[in-house]
């Protein structure tokens, strides 16, 4: 027996995905999958054991036994890596770097995405990634795709990493922001892109709440549609 939707929230990084998708899972009693923590602990693993991320053979071992878990304490989402909450660790700088570099190879890919069609199946859940609409779960009820410009992305990973102490040219996210959309955007399989039949919204110039607001309203209508023709 199906909970509800499945809602898939994709775009490029720093568009606002998981504190949309986050609210949202609050406001909807939803259950919020964070596919983009899961290539981050994959990450924050290979570090720890010192595996280079261009060692596919060693990175394949590595998935044997990984434990990746995510809970919500109080409202937030909690990432479990072998036991260990890694939800901070997982956000350093150099771990999004690594996490793109590792999301590219197939065997990392097959292995999250798996663990995420289990997660998801049973719907009234929300994922955010890059290929939610497109791979994960091509038949979601509701996909939107979350963009804005680059410089706008990068001011708000530029702020964050100022409020977390780490001072951090600004140039130097941008270009690293940048380097990392393209390298999503170009992988072979299940690449950035957004689904035919996805939503496209522009939070360039819109606030958190305007946006989360605006894609409620979209599910509400969504959900009421499905009620009527059933
Ligand atoms: O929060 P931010 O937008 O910086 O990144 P994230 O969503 O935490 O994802 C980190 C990296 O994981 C991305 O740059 C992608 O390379 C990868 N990723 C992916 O390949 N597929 C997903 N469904 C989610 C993330």
């Amino acid at each position: 027996m199906k909970k509800g939707f499945i809602i898939a929230i994709d775009g490029p990084a720093a568009s606002g995905k998981s504190t949309t998708a986050q609210l949202l899972a609050e406001k909807l009693g939803y259950v919020y999958i964070d596919t983009g923590a899961m290539y981050r602990a994959c990450a924050l693993k290979a570090k720890k054991m010192g595996i280079d991320i261009n060692d596919e053979e060693s990175i394949r071992e590595l998935l044997d036994d990984i434990d990746i878990r995510i809970e919500n304490h109080n409202s937030k989402n909690r990432i479990f890596l072998d036991g260990e909450d890694v939800s901070e660790d997982i956000r350093a700088d150099d771990i999004s770097a690594l996490a793109s570099a590792i999301s590219a190879i197939p065997a990392v890919r097959y292995k999250m995405v798996e663990l995420q069609r289990k997660m998801g199946e049973k719907g009234g859940v929300i994922l955010d990634g890059r290929d939610i609409g497109t791979f994960v779960f091509p038949t979601a009820e509701v996909k939107f795709f979350l963009t804005a410009s680059p410089e706008v992305r990068a001011k708000r990973r530029w702020l964050e990493l100022q409020q977390k102490g780490i001072n951090k040219d600004f140039s130097e996210v941008l270009a690293d922001l940048v380097k990392r959309d393209n390298n999503d955007s170009q992988r072979a399989l299940a690449p950035l892109k957004k689904a035919d039949d996805a939503i496209e919204v522009d939070t360039s110039n819109i606030t958190i709440e305007e946006q989360t607001d605006y894609l409620y309203q979209i599910i509400r209508s969504r959900m009421e549609e499905e009620c009527k023709s059933s």
